[in-house]
């Protein structure tokens, strides 16, 4: 049984082939952590591990008067409070009708079963059979206010996951108020930790960022309304000398896709507390007579293994796991999208031009970006007004639907439903709609303005619009933009003492809105969007299984923008197209080649008119998308290794190998060319040593596991220059992409 409960010492052992976390109901009755990391063997008592100094330090705060050794400072614990013995950060603060934030939450009862429950309203992961998981759920109460807090740990049975959330209940008479209510919390004993996260801003979103723990405070977090390009809801604790592949890992991962914060305290006796939740910054939660709240869910690896296999469970559980619904397992279709070949310049027969030549080509898809409804021929204007521009589309969109399905492709189109412009129908009529503050500025982004999706007629309406269009014209993938964040945030329809809860409220109604559509078109492929990956969340990847990873389509930009996104997410997720060149973000010239070499690790696509394109470039695409489909389930399914980081390197590879180890694909990517390099040897990882493999593109046609892993890949940099022979073309942006498969 992985969840142990042991009677004598009151303590819970969460385990699986991989992972321990054990954790005990202390003296006080509140929860005390022992021990998170690699397994341990099951035995009677883990109390030993617990950790008492021989002699109170001065400065202690203790709680009983005759035990001078206890003190919630000295401990590690589960869900910490402030303002008794412990004087750092907590996991949680109520605001109480007599001013007091003092609480005291005892252990009341528990229950261990198999599966793991759905929390109400909330994206989290999900099992699909209760034998993939056990759960415990702790039950506190403070019995002065009675509030109930309900803890909810799962284990999963073949991944070293735990996941976290809780929830309070006010089961008294009186009002009393959440000043912040962290997913979880973790106590470390050590602060011997290198902590690593993902920052970024719109066009260059989840760059890896990598610094030591120091005393004090360090923190990454959203007030933005969204989850955000400028931190994801991610971060990691790695040793020092962890790498790719070797050493521990704990990574940490918010189901959410609002504003959130993740930090660590190092303390005065560095050991170090992380806590991770919805950001308690200008946020609090009033929760009346039975009255529920329930925190999102945060998700913790453990690995002993490196950060590359941090990712790769990180991968299989939330592309299986948290992913939902009929495209979830299924090969998404090579796309073509308008948005970057016309922006907002386009009639039916520009778009049915593009369709045409991409269908030659052998896209499988056509999506219709930005543009289409309303008087929409910039970006001042008609966000809200979600009927066609005839104009530009004389037959409406079932019209242009059907035309481009007539040509043997499927139709998509691009919305954004949760923004609004003050130009359009929609304002003129509900002005009030708007999340705003009466008689402050109303600053815009883009030119518009937010819904307030906190409201729940602002839902309604919005689930009966988009599925009005939805079913009106032929479908079948529909890309989800949001194009600016949250400013003078308040609700039109909330009482003063509740406007603090509108950023949450706002992404629960989203989250009850998608969940609908989702529920009611469950054959639509709905791709994620925020200015690109402005909200690339676990939250969003629970209703929409790819998001569009970020407007910078530039293929150097691409690798680190890409290969940062893998930390956490699977290339079944991440939205990756071909563009033109020079390049609309950075001006960048490279080949069409490189560019689709970096665009195969992804959700791959084109963002340009290919009636523009040279004969040679015409003849890689149809290549390319004849290389792509055929290779496209391992891509999406098989296990991602990182090998060369384009962080520290002019050079970057990764490989994906399938379950077997019969099959793999590499992708290397030279920046910038040198003259005169030597043959270099890529060491493949990830391979069976024993397998022989042919090699596709590649002038040896063999080499086993072995031989590609501890020897490696040869990889001959052309010559480049003019003189001694060299090729004459640019090594500048230069790239291979090497098929392995198993022969004997
Ligand atoms: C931002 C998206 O990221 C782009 O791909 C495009 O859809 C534009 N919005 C359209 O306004």
């Amino acid at each position: 049984m992985p969840i142990y409960f042991h009677e004598q010492d009151k303590e819970f052992h969460l385990t699986n082939d991989s992972m321990s976390y054990i954790f005990c109901i202390l003296k006080n009755k509140h929860l005390g952590q022992i021990y998170y990391g690699k397994k341990l063997v099951e035995r009677e008592s883990f109390q030993h591990l617990i950790p008492f100094p021989p002699v109170t330090p001065g400065l202690t705060a203790c709680v009983y008067e005759n035990d001078p050794q206890f003190s919630l400072d000295l401990l590690k614990q589960e869900y910490p409070c402030f303002g008794t013995t412990d004087f750092r950060q907590p996991a949680f603060q109520i605001l109480q009708s007599d001013g007091s934030r003092i609480t005291n939450f005892e252990y009341q009862s528990h229950r261990i079963f198999k599966g793991k429950p759905e929390l109400d309203g909330l994206p989290a992961t999900y099992v699909e059979r209760d034998k993939e998981a056990n759960t415990v759920e702790i039950t506190l109460l403070d019995t002065q206010i009675n509030v109930e807090l309900k803890l909810l740990y799962t284990i999963y049975e073949d991944f070293p996951v735990i996941t976290r959330s809780c929830c309070f209940s006010n089961k008294g008479d009186t009002p009393v108020t959440l000043l912040r209510a962290m997913s979880a919390s973790f106590d470390l004993p050590d602060a011997d930790f290198q902590l690593l996260h993902l920052a970024g801003a719109w066009a260059r979103e989840r760059f890896i960022e990598k610094r030591p723990l120091k005393p004090g405070i360090q923190s990454i977090h959203s007030a933005r309304g969204a989850s955000s390009a400028h931190h994801n809801p991610f971060l990691a604790l790695i040793r020092p000398e962890t790498t790719e592949h070797h050493g521990e890992a704990y990574g940490f991962s918010l189901v959410y896709s609002g504003n959130f914060l993740g930090q660590v305290e190092v303390d005065h006796y560095q050991t170090c507390r992380l806590i991770f939740g919805i950001n308690p910054f200008d946020w609090q939660w009033k929760l009346a007579k039975n009255q529920k709240f329930q925190t999102p869910e945060l998700v913790t690896v453990y690995s002993d293994q490196g950060l590359n296999k941090m990712s790769q469970i990180f991968h299989q559980l939330y592309r299986t796991r948290l992913a939902r619904g009929f495209w979830r397992d299924q090969n998404r279709p090579v796309l073509i999208n308008n948005w970057e070949a016309t922006y907002f310049d386009f009639d039916e027969d520009k778009i049915l031009k593009i369709a045409q030549r991409a269908q030659e080509f052998g896209v499988k898809l056509f999506v219709l970006d930005d543009g289409w409804f309303g008087k929409r021929n910039d970006d001042k204007t008609s966000l809200g007004d979600w009927f066609v521009n005839k104009d530009k589309l004389p037959n409406g969109l079932d019209g242009l639907g059907n035309k481009v399905n007539q040509l043997d492709l499927a139709f998509g189109l691009w919305v954004e439903p949760e923004m609004i412009s003050k130009n359009s129908h929609l304002y003129s009529k509900h002005p009030d709609w708007l999340i705003q503050v009466p008689q402050r500025q109303l600053s815009h982004g883009r030119n518009q303005f937010v819904l307030d999706l906190s409201q729940q007629e602002v839902v309604d309406y919005l689930y009966k619009t988009i599925s009005d269009i939805l079913q009106k014209a032929p479908i079948t993938y529909v890309k989800w933009d949001m194009n600016r964040n949250m400013t003078e945030v308040g609700s039109l329809g909330a009482t003063a003492d509740r406007q603090q809860e509108v950023p949450h409220r706002y992404i629960l109604g989203l989250y009850q809105l998608l969940e609908k559509l989702i529920n009611q078109f469950p054959h639509i492929l709905f791709e994620s969007c925020a200015s690109g990956g402005g909200r690339f969340d676990p939250g969003m990847l629970y209703y929409m299984p790819q998001t569009w990873a970020s407007d910078d389509t530039d293929g150097v930009e691409r690798l680190k923008i890409q290969y940062g996104t893998s930390l956490v997410y699977p290339l079944s997720s991440i939205g990756a197209h071909v563009s033109a060149v020079p390049n609309h973000q950075v001006n960048r010239i490279t080949s069409i080649n490189f560019r689709g070499n970096v665009a195969f690790f992804g959700c791959f696509g084109y963002e340009l008119d290919l009636n523009t394109l040279n004969e040679k470039e015409k003849q890689v695409i149809v290549k390319q998308i004849q290389f792509y489909e055929k290779h496209q389930q391992l891509i999406q399914q098989g296990k991602f290794y990182r090998i060369l980081s384009p962080f520290d390197s002019n050079e970057i590879a990764w490989l994906v190998v399938n379950q077997q180890q019969t099959q793999a694909i590499v992708g290397f990517y030279q920046i910038l060319a040198q003259p005169n390099q030597r043959i270099k040897s890529l060491k493949l990882i990830g391979l069976n040593p024993d397998y022989q493999y042919q090699i596709e593109n590649h002038p040896i046609q063999y080499l086993s596991g072995g031989e590609l892993m501890y020897s490696g890949l040869p990889i001959q940099q052309r010559f480049t220059g003019t003189e001694a022979g060299g090729t004459g073309e640019s090594g500048d942006f230069w790239s291979e992409v090497f098929i392995l498969t198993r022969t004997k």
